[in-house]
């Protein structure tokens, strides 16, 4: 069976617009005093194959419902699939979300914010303000911004429940419905302004900083704040202005720390994206120096594994990627002053279940990605990796993601 591969993240374009039915304006929320920052922890469950996600549980709503979010830095929005009623929706593990006279308008900041300057598409302030977001090979999501609460536990120890915004999705079209994550949708923790991250910064709850550690083994843990970063240990890099996405700038392409002519890649962080990506140049010249390192070592290309594009089996099927992390080579970003990001094996292949091991680099070309190279869960694995957006910076560092950490 041939697995096609999500690329959740990369919002190609957010568009906004007038639904017919004018719309009752909401009480727009006072700005609130901001307070002493706290910060926020989520456990991660999920892993980058079989599963190909990593999702947290939010409760939304009064009272409470859980929802299981895929963690999309990639992207902005967050959305649910929603009973508006839902004219196309997945099988999820949770019932769908209910607006109850929730809706916000086009005079909402939120809603300006995903228009950009102009306007042209919420003429009419009152109206329910729309949106519609597109995923990079893995279709999009239709639907109407509503604003909820959001009970949540700081680690200060005080219990808040702010109202945010989010998207009540109510059609979505996937590319690929062999493989549909089972969550019941995405928590967007993207630069923009509605990101959730975003949201609670105005309010003055948590600092718009997140981290996340995903383990190799599966699970890990998600925070909101500085609460949690360690001392010491972090590499940290700027990320480029003007981008909408976690962007590095240009990295060089290292394999087993030899230099390659794979140079100048722009590189984009993106937990929505189960595997990583390289523009199709880089890819083939990524392909042609692991073929060439490969030779004369006892691995053949596994044509019959269909599970990603490129595959090899051994004598024996394999069990792990510990199995044959001596015959491939790591590779290494080298951004700017020096700043290196390295992948071992473990951070570009995978095992399947018919024990070959497969590439998990793959051509983003073929995907419409373009010149982009994207980092996806694969290389992101145990490490922590800290999207610092008070000062314009990602950074990571080496870290046990199966433990949770202490504030
Ligand atoms: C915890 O942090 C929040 C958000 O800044 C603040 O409103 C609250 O007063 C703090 N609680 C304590 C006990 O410090």
């Amino acid at each position: 069976m041939h697995e096609k591969m999500y690329l959740k993240a990369l919002v190609l374009y957010l568009l906004v617009w007038i639904a017919s039915a004018a719309y009752q304006p909401q009480n727009i929320i006072k700005k609130q005093p901001k307070g002493f920052e706290s910060s926020l922890i989520f456990p991660v469950t999920g892993n980058v194959y079989p599963k190909g996600y990593y999702h947290v549980t939010i409760n939304i709503g009064q009272p409470p419902k859980p929802y299981f979010l895929d963690i999309d830095t990639g992207s902005d929005l967050t959305w649910l699939q929603c009973d508006a009623p839902c004219t196309k929706c997945t099988p999820a593990p949770h019932s769908l979300y209910k607006p109850s006279k929730n809706l916000i308008t086009c005079l909402d900041p939120i809603c300006t914010s995903l228009h950009g300057p102009g306007n042209h598409d919420c003429p009419t302030p009152q109206e329910q303000c729309d949106y519609e977001v597109d995923y990079a090979d893995h279709g999009s999501s239709l639907g109407v911004l509503v604003r909820d609460s959001f009970p949540l536990r700081l680690t200060n120890g005080t219990t808040v429940a702010p109202h945010l915004v989010f998207g009540c999705g109510y059609s979505q079209e996937v590319v690929d419905t062999a493989h549909l994550p089972y969550t019941d949708g995405v928590l967007g923790l993207g630069i923009g302004k509605s990101s959730i991250i975003s949201q609670l910064r105005i309010l003055g709850l948590t600092r718009n900083v997140v981290g996340h550690c995903l383990s190799g083994q599966g699970g890990g843990f998600l925070f909101f704040g500085d609460g949690f970063l360690p001392n010491s240990g972090i590499v940290w890099t700027p990320i480029l202005s003007q981008s909408k996405y976690y962007s590095l700038g240009s990295a060089d392409l290292h394999f087993g720390g030899q230099a390659t002519k794979v140079k100048g890649l722009p590189i984009v962080f993106d937990s929505g994206s189960t595997y990583s990506y390289f523009s199709s140049q880089s890819y083939s010249a990524l392909v042609s120096l692991i073929r060439a390192d490969l030779s004369g070592k006892p691995l053949k290309e596994a044509v019959e594994d269909i599970t990603l594009p490129l595959c090899w089996k051994g004598a024996k099927p394999f069990k792990s990627v510990r199995e044959v992390v001596n015959y491939f080579k790591p590779l290494t970003l080298n951004l700017k002053d020096k700043v290196q990001f390295h992948l071992r094996p473990e951070a570009y292949l995978i095992v399947t279940v018919h024990g070959s091991v497969c590439l998990g680099i793959l051509n983003g070309g073929e995907v419409g990605l373009g010149h982009l190279n994207v980092i996806g869960d694969i290389s992101l694995q145990d490490k922590l990796v800290i999207y610092d957006n008070e000062r314009q910076r990602i950074g990571w560092a080496a870290a046990n993601c199966n433990r949770l950490p202490k504030s």
